[in-house]
């Protein structure tokens, strides 16, 4: 699991570079719960994660698909839970055989499955709404109750 950070992103390309380097500190079967509202930065956040676990594949939001996978050494399966009707639908797309495929589960809108999330996973908000239409900033840490200390910039 990684340590807790908040990093403050300037741009895009930063906020996917985040991303990259948290991959590097995943395991297989790891759920990172991406946070943040619209245009937050998450489908961006998720194209570093890919990046990072060797995926060269174009990474585009599963927004009406609800999941994209990423075939790699360790697999990406990208979900956006925003259209999620419920419980239901989350048996209907196996949730639960995703988490048992050995792969990386990272979630946007993890806010609509919160029931369905354990305590074991990476929780990364980004924070937007700045003077700055590109800042962002981004906590990640650890479950639904992580601290967060200041480590630097980025
Ligand atoms: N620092 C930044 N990090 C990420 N995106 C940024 C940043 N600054 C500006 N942007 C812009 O914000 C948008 C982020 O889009 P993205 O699809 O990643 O958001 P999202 O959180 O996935 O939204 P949605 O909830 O609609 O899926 C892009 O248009 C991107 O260019
Ligand atoms: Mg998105």
């Amino acid at each position: 699991m990684p340590e807790n950070k908040c990093l403050v992103s300037g741009c895009e390309a930063l906020t996917e570079l985040a991303g990259e380097e948290l991959a590097k500190e995943l395991r297989p079967g790891d759920v990172v719960a991406l946070f943040g509202g619209m245009g937050a930065g998450k489908t961006a956040f998720v194209r570093g994660l890919a990046r990072g676990l060797g995926i060269s594949a174009p990474v585009t939001s599963p927004t009406y698909t609800v999941v994209n996978e990423y075939a790699g050494d360790v697999p990406l399966f990208h979900f956006d839970m925003y259209r999620l009707g419920g419980e239901d639908e989350l048996f209907d797309i196996g949730w639960e055989d995703y988490l048992s495929r050995g792969g990386v589960c990272a979630v946007e809108w993890s806010e609509n499955i919160l029931p369905a999330l354990d305590s074991g996973y990476v929780r990364v908000e980004l924070r937007g709404g700045f003077e700055d239409p590109e800042r962002r900033e981004i906590y990640i840490s650890r479950g639904p109750d992580g601290g967060c200390t200041k480590e630097g910039e980025q």
